[in-house]
């Protein structure tokens, strides 16, 4: 005879593990389920519970099962179905008490994921250590512009009038009438500043940006920053100068770094000089950096002219003092060796990002 088999059988030929899949699949999706809306948790609800939801059709399938499984499923199947329909009572529950909000679900034990952390850029660290250095000397800071005038930036620091410095290809103009609005070259501006308004003892850091019209290059830029210091009493000498010198390029590169002053020009000192240190990358032995000559140059000083103290408002009878300024990138540049100045204004997140550890 023949037999006739059910035609299910042939359409859900189930076993014991794809039931075991599916009953899983379904707890693990209703674990995860949220339910925003009172629409949403009806939705569940005919998803798995309806007659023609999930739930309901591996119920219809459980007479598929052979007969020695059909204990364990059966009891898997009721599990499932409890299991369901308390989990959606419970989202509907939590929308009625209104406990599903952010707050009650925040977990207060996890660990924080940590935030990326910028780095601080190699401008800002060196600036800061200079500035650290002569804070611990008893230098205080002073700002200024950076759009000056010609009287702060060129003529209270005795430059003539025809120095070249005055010039369109030095610096750059904002207007030229009625007076003389520029871009400051140098951070002595702020000395000068400081002066008009304080008698000494005077004893300042100048950090700042300054502009000069320069061809961009890997050289040169058309800014860069300086700190300039200044100090003023009664008998300020060279030699205090000198050694207050000394210490700084001790502090900044190290106990055994050597310093030469070479005579030099500027209008506003008198005299001047021009600091070189030891090399500090081949340590004076001579290298591609220094030129072989086992010093590069850092900074400039000098006993400030008694001109500009007069133009000022100090008299030059019972004050002398010293100044000196120096490049903010130039000294990056040899605790860092940054090869292109460009580097420093590119703002390439990769450039920055090796100063993270030089914090
Ligand atoms: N102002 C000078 C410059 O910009 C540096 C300097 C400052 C030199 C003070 C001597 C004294 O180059």
């Amino acid at each position: 005879m023949r037999r006739c088999l059910p035609a299910r059988i042939f359409q859900f030929d189930y076993n014991n593990t794809q039931m075991l899949n599916k009953i899983n699949q379904i707890r693990q999706n209703l674990e995860a389920a949220t339910a925003a809306t009172a629409e949403a948790v009806e939705e569940l609800r005919i998803k798995y519970l309806s007659k023609k939801g999930e739930v309901s059709a591996l119920m219809a399938d459980f007479r598929n099962i052979p007969a020695d499984q059909k204990r364990e499923m059966g009891q898997k199947l009721n599990e499932l179905k409890s299991f369901v329909t308390d989990r959606i009572n419970a989202l509907k529950e939590q929308l009625a008490s209104g406990a599903d909000n952010e707050a009650a679900n925040i977990d207060l034990t996890r660990t924080a994921t940590p935030l990326p952390t910028g780095a601080r850029h190699p401008l800002s660290i060196v600036k800061n250590d200079i500035i650290d250095i002569f804070a611990g000397m008893g230098f205080t800071i002073a700002e200024g512009p950076e759009i000056e005038d010609d009287w702060h930036v060129f003529s209270s620091l005795n430059f003539p009038k025809d120095h070249p410095a005055r010039d369109m290809q030095d610096t750059f103009f904002v207007t030229r009438t009625p007076v003389d609005v520029l871009l400051r070259t140098h951070t002595s501006s702020v000395q000068t500043r400081v002066m008009e308004k304080t008698q000494p003892p005077i004893r300042i850091v100048c950090p700042g940006r300054v502009y000069r019209n320069e061809a961009i290059s890997a050289r040169a830029h058309c800014f860069f920053h300086q700190v300039e210091g200044l100090y003023i009493d009664k008998n300020v000498s060279f030699a205090d100068l000198k050694q207050v010198l000394l210490n700084f390029a001790r502090e900044m590169f190290g106990p055994e770094t050597k310093i030469r002053l070479r005579p030099s020009y500027f209008p506003f000192t008198e005299p001047s000089a021009e600091m070189d240190i030891s090399c500090n990358i081949c340590g004076g032995k001579g290298c591609a950096f220094c030129k072989g000559t086992g010093w590069v140059e850092i900074l400039g000083c000098g006993m400030v002219d008694p001109n500009v103290l007069k133009a000022c408002g100090i008299d030059p009878d019972v004050y002398t003092g010293y100044a000196f300024g120096m490049g903010v990138e130039r000294i990056t540049n040899l605790k860092y060796r940054v090869k292109d100045l460009r580097m420093f204004s590119e703002n390439d997140v990769r450039f920055l990002a090796e100063f993270e550890s030089a914090r």
